[in-house]
């Protein structure tokens, strides 16, 4: 996996042709070696309160970042992704290639928050793009050279893996089903799997019933692809943890509604984004897996498209599931819960110590937060989800907690099974999160990514399509989890 600009540690040498100096302060913007008439420049600009100040000299490009003073910690870091989105844009409109970056903040968070709003502002998916125009598009940047003491370089490393993952989480998401079917989704995990240095067991439509996923092979009934189940696993040897924790992803390669078919129009025209949640806990096995963090964890993914046809599953029908329970089906629309079901009933074997399930479930949780947030909920504790949302406000990625009260749960009565698959529509993403807490049985966090996975329009480093939303949040959590325990 290639990201844009690639990120080095090194001294930047001459063939940088853009320097950016991150200062912390105007005193020590005085003291950088610049020639008078630029320092003038520098001193009047920075009076004005600009952040940023473009310096085009002859032949090299310098750019003084300072962006230093803001409320708290997450606000001064998301500041500086957007200070590097900026960057990375000026550099690209000057059809820049190699940019060196001298730190004297020597804060390694502000530094590294800066670099990945290059690199995730420098993202792109060009695949499909053919000839001139492809060419035209893509960005000069391919290279950054990093000079910053307080970075270890293992840190480094870790990092710029981290962001290989968010890279291959965002190309899932973008690439349509015409080729990311279920199996194709394997082999893509199989690939990243063989990269990183994880297991990929991927279990084929036999292999499914054999098992008698009911859920997964309903959903399944409606597509002429046949569906797949993926387990990964990364097991060190220095583990700091007994029992794994297990991540779960919402793995629908396409979401038509099925018999209960979707509008197309802002609906059913994003719906290749609905494996967001498996492309999410891939990435994060990646850069866990990748920078070989001390945790053993595990990755379970169902995944098929969702479809009507002449024998897809309808609204009445009722399906036994992996672990027995009967469903009945109101709606074929709410086909996420019915495969996540399944690979929550099957992640009881492994005696978890948490399961994290990611999913594009709900136009509910969309509604509640738009792109800015994740929704989520639990039964894991107060102190385990207050630590997952503190490592949300680190990495932006926030998650706003809501109830999971009994209320909810009793919507999901049905008289002719155990459950029926859909609730009200108000509240319906906690309905949806009380469903999928039946099949659990152990510690859960249900976290519903429908509003931030897929954007229609930029946000600074976040562009149009894909986000890889989920892959930051979790392997910061890991890493908060894999320090602490080390420490005892
Ligand atoms: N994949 C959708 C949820 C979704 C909506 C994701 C918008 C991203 C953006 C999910 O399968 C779905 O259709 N949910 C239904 C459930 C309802 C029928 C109970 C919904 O939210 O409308
Ligand atoms: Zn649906
Ligand atoms: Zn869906």
């Amino acid at each position: 996996m290639t990201i844009y600009p690639d990120i080095i540690q090194g001294q930047p040498d001459d063939a940088s042709q853009a320097l950016i100096f991150l200062v912390p302060g105007i005193a020590k913007a005085g003291s950088l070696p610049l020639p008078d008439n630029e320092r003038n420049y520098l001193r009047k600009k920075l009076d004005q309160k600009e952040e940023l100040v473009v310096i085009q000299g002859m032949g090299q490009w310098k750019l003084i970042v300072l962006g230093t003073e803001q409320e708290n910690l997450p606000a001064l870091l998301e500041n500086s992704r957007k200070l590097g989105t900026r960057v990375r844009k000026i550099l690209t409109e000057a059809h820049i290639r190699e940019c060196g970056l001298v730190d004297s903040t020597g804060d390694s968070k502000l530094v590294i928050a800066f670099l990945e709003g290059m690199v995730l502002s420098g993202y792109q998916f060009l695949k499909y793009l053919t000839g001139k125009e492809k060419e035209k598009r893509k960005y000069s940047l391919e290279k950054c050279t990093v000079s910053c003491q307080e970075i270890p370089a293992g840190d480094f490393h870790s990092f710029r893996y981290l962001l290989e993952g968010v890279y291959a989480a965002r190309d899932l998401v973008n690439e349509p089903l015409s080729y990311l079917t279920a199996v194709q989704l394997g082999k893509e995990f199989e690939k990243m799997g063989t990269e990183a240095g994880f297991r990929v067991e991927v279990f084929n439509k036999k292999k499914i019933e054999s098992l008698r996923m009911g859920g997964l092979l309903a959903v399944n009934r409606g597509s002429i692809d046949p569906p797949t189940f993926t387990v990964m696993e990364y097991k060190p040897p220095h583990a700091v943890n007994k029992k794994p924790y297990v991540l779960v992803g919402k793995g629908v390669v396409y979401d038509t509604g099925g018999l209960s078919l979707k509008p197309t129009k802002d609906s059913m025209d994003y719906m290749k984004s609905d494996m967001a949640g498996a492309a999410a806990v891939a990435g994060a096995m990646y850069a866990i897996a990748r920078s070989q963090l001390p945790v053993h964890v595990l990755a379970l993914v169902p995944a098929t498209d969702n479809r009507p046809d002449g024998n897809a599953y309808a609204p009445g029908d009722v399906i036994t599931m992996y672990d027995g329970t009967t469903v009945e089906v109101l709606n074929t629309d709410a086909e996420g819960r019915m495969i996540l079901a399944d690979a929550l009933s099957y992640a009881r074997q492994y005696e978890p110590e948490l399961v994290v399930e990611l999913s594009t479930l709900t136009g509910s949780a969309s509604m509640a937060l738009g792109p800015y947030g994740i929704v989520g909920m639990g039964n894991a504790g107060k102190s385990l989800f207050t630590r997952l949302q503190q490592c949300g406000e680190e990495v932006y990625e926030r998650v706003v907690e809501f109830p999971f009260w009994q209320e909810y749960r009793d919507q999901l009565k049905s008289e002719i099974a155990d459950l029926k698959n859909i609730g009200e529509r108000e509240g319906g993403a906690i309905s949806a999160g009380k469903f999928l807490e039946h099949f659990t049985g152990y510690p859960f966090i249900h976290l519903d990514i429908a509003g931030p996975a897929f954007l229609n329009k930029e946000n600074h480093y976040r562009k149009k399509g894909g986000t890889g939303v989920g892959v930051r949040l979790l392997v910061r959590f890991f890493r908060e989890i894999t320090l602490e325990k080390e420490k005892r």
